[in-house]
């Protein structure tokens, strides 16, 4: 008999699991959503959740952008907690929340309660998601409950407002956009590179105190380039955080449909990268 510990899969299921990479590309989004500039698709996280959690456990997002974590816990039966920074990322998380799910609660930072209307799935209490509105950095001072898994992509350092200008100016003509937030407490304004990866790391220390003995931690992030050097970001997060958790290994996410551009040809070899890590580690 399959005795199976950390999630609620079959061996088969498990097994498929363990391939160590995976093709992801994800449908367009809805306009309110694809106002934000970077998002991760809900098929993504929902097979995460699912190979490591089982059903009613509680999964913690700690920059949960446009929500796409605790839509991902609600249709997997999990508790979400999420918290986000910018004020109209949190608007659009709890509306789509609120849209998708009926009796869906989120409670907001000032302590505002919003219950979905919709005729849509019901959510029972226990897994009701939780969505928080602040800076991650200080995520100590929320009473969160204990984590079963922590799932998030972080800002890729502030490669948003380095970015091709011809993806920009689409995004800006079209009312999307281009940069998270001008807050000087979001990440991914901080222009240093090595005190990101410093502020990164310290989120996640605070992270580790929250979660339970044996959580397992995902992070969704890149390596970056920038003026023609390179940032191992994905790299470096798995040195440092190594030194907090047990890092365990990658899964690389591809996606297969973008458009290849002519980067240094004729001259010299600079990639198309077109594949993410989901990095992975356990507090042991
Ligand atoms: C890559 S996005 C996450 C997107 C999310 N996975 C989704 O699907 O919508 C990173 C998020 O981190 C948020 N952020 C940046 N600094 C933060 C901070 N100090 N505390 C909390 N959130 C922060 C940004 O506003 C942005 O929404």
């Amino acid at each position: 008999m399959f005795k199976n510990r950390l999630n609620d899969l079959s061996a088969k299921e498990w097994i498929k699991f363990q391939k160590s990479w995976f093709e992801l590309n994800p449908a367009r989004r809805p306009k309110d959503v694809l106002v934000h500039p970077a998002k991760f698709p809900e098929e993504l996280v929902s097979e995460f959740i699912r190979f490591f959690t089982k059903s009613g456990q509680t999964v913690l997002d700690p920059m949960v952008g446009t929500g796409s974590t605790l839509l991902a816990c609600i249709s997997t039966g999990r508790r979400g907690v999420g918290i986000e920074l910018n004020p109209k990322y949190v608007a659009i998380a709890s509306k789509r929340i609120a849209e998708s799910f009926e009796g869906a609660i989120t409670t907001l930072h000032n302590g505002a309660v919003q219950r979905g209307t919709s005729e849509g799935k019901s959510v029972s209490g226990a897994i009701r998601p939780l969505l928080l509105e602040g800076d991650a950095r200080q995520l100590d001072r929320f009473d969160l409950p204990e984590i079963d898994y922590c799932i998030t992509s972080p800002p890729y350092w502030d490669m948003l407002r380095a970015k091709g200008a011809r993806t920009q100016k689409r995004r800006q003509e079209a009312g999307l956009d281009v940069f998270y937030s001008s807050d000087n407490r979001d990440l991914g304004n901080i222009a240093e590179y090595e005190r990101f990866v410093d502020e990164l790391v310290a989120v996640f220390s605070k992270v580790h105190a929250v979660m339970r003995l044996g959580a397992y931690l995902t992070v969704v992030v890149k390596n970056v380039k920038k003026k023609g050097r390179i940032y191992p970001l994905a790299w470096d997060i798995g040195k440092r955080l190594g030194e907090i958790f047990a890092l365990k290994d990658e899964r690389i996410w591809c996606q297969g449909d973008q458009r290849l551009s002519p980067f240094g040809i004729g001259n010299a070899w600079v990639s198309n990268t077109f594949h993410h890590y989901c990095l992975n580690f356990r507090k042991e």
